[in-house]
């Protein structure tokens, strides 16, 4: 038998940073090699958006390159262990779709029923067909997604299924290995970290993550955390539950989110601030990342680079600095909204080398 770890093949985020997670020796891991993705300096994109004559940098976290494609493996790996771990048979959760995906693919790995509930006609045609190649139960329900999440508490609370919605505590300890992997690839921690907020169990993530590497003094300093809604569902800017979100980027179409309070205590804890970002501002960030550093993420991922954009006009950045963008999932995901946004128009002729070279202007 080939042993993995021996040969000191990356085994996922449980196995690399035990010490920070709530296992012992003889926790069930379920992984999937989850984590460990990369963190990329966008030069480029940096020219672009002005941040080199600042003397700033800007890398790009690229969460798309986890397993099931999306930041949600990171949390998925220990709230299924954990189930297993309790003896659980099902999960059950919310999702505007990369939720459901991982759930749906950690519950396959573990020999668990997966329950999601999805907001009928809101999902990515990508993670939809996800968690049915994984062997999900999937509910699509003519509500959104804080009404989705609003039913799968109430069904995990009367039936003996596990929630794994980021409300469940070890999804937050999963995601805080994101921040972890940023402090180690820079040496320190940013001095920015721009996140999308949707349910804003990711933002909490993160910060947690930079607070114990600080209180273990692997770090120096927070990051000043920037979080971005989506402006028609930016409840936390405007204080209030929005009860008709929208947006293009469906990942974020959220008005309750979950993790308000924890957000909130992020941005003040940090000195960051939590604002919006138009559809038109995420669309344009999300074709400036693909074309000029060959990333495609999905839309709502986009959101941290519109971000960026906009705390820069606003003159929210200091000169000489570095910050994060955590780009959360996969483009590929959301084929639909790369061919609607590209802006590409496929050429086609017959198969003469003649007729080629004309299309070509050659
Ligand atoms: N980006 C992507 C691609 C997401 O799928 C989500 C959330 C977020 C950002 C926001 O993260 O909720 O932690 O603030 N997606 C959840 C889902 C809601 O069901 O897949 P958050």
């Amino acid at each position: 038998m080939i042993n993995f770890e021996q040969k000191g093949h990356y085994q996922g985020l449980i196995n690399r940073y035990k010490e920070y997670l709530p296992v012992t020796d003889t926790t069930p891991i379920v992984t999937l090699n989850e984590g460990n993705t990369p963190l990329i300096k966008a030069d480029n994109l940096a020219k672009k958006i002005g941040l080199d004559e600042m003397n700033c940098e800007i890398y790009l976290k690229f969460e798309g390159a986890n397993p099931t494609g999306s930041f949600k493996d990171r949390g998925m790996t220990m709230a299924v262990t954990k189930a297993k771990e309790a003896g659980a048979k099902a999960v059950i959760c919310a999702s505007t779709g990369n939720t459901s995906a991982a759930a749906a693919a950690y519950a396959a790995k573990a020999g668990m029923k997966a329950y999601v509930l999805i907001p009928d006609g809101y999902i990515a045609l990508g993670k939809l067909s996800q968690a049915m190649m994984y062997g999900a139960e999937i509910i699509a329900i003519k509500g959104n997604f804080d009404e989705a999440l609003e039913r799968v508490i109430e069904i995990s609370e009367k039936y003996p299924i596990t929630l794994v919605n980021s409300v469940n505590p070890y999804r937050i300890e999963g995601q805080k290995t994101g921040a972890f992997e940023i402090c180690e690839a820079l040496g320190d921690a940013p001095d920015y970290h721009f996140i999308p907020v949707g349910n804003a169990g990711n933002i909490t993530a993160y910060f947690k993550g930079y607070e114990e590497f600080l209180a273990l003094g692997k770090t120096s300093h927070l990051p000043k955390m920037m979080g971005f809604e989506a402006e028609v569902a930016a409840a936390i800017v405007k204080g209030e539950r929005i009860m008709k979100p929208e947006t293009i980027a469906t990942a974020i179409r959220i008005g309750n989110p979950a993790s308000w309070k924890q957000a909130e205590n992020a941005r003040d804890k940090s000195g960051g601030i939590i604002n919006y970002v138009t559809d038109e501002e995420i669309v344009e960030a999300y074709k400036l990342i693909a074309a000029n550093e060959g990333i495609l993420c999905e839309p709502a991922s986009a959101a941290s680079v519109a971000g960026v954009i906009k705390a820069k006009k606003l003159g929210l950045i200091e000169e000489n600095k570095n910050m994060v963008c955590i780009l959360t999932g996969n483009g590929l995901k959301d084929p639909d909204s790369a061919i609607k946004y590209s802006g590409c128009e496929v050429k086609k002729t017959s198969a003469e080398l003649n007729d080629i070279l004309k299309v070509m202007d050659l």
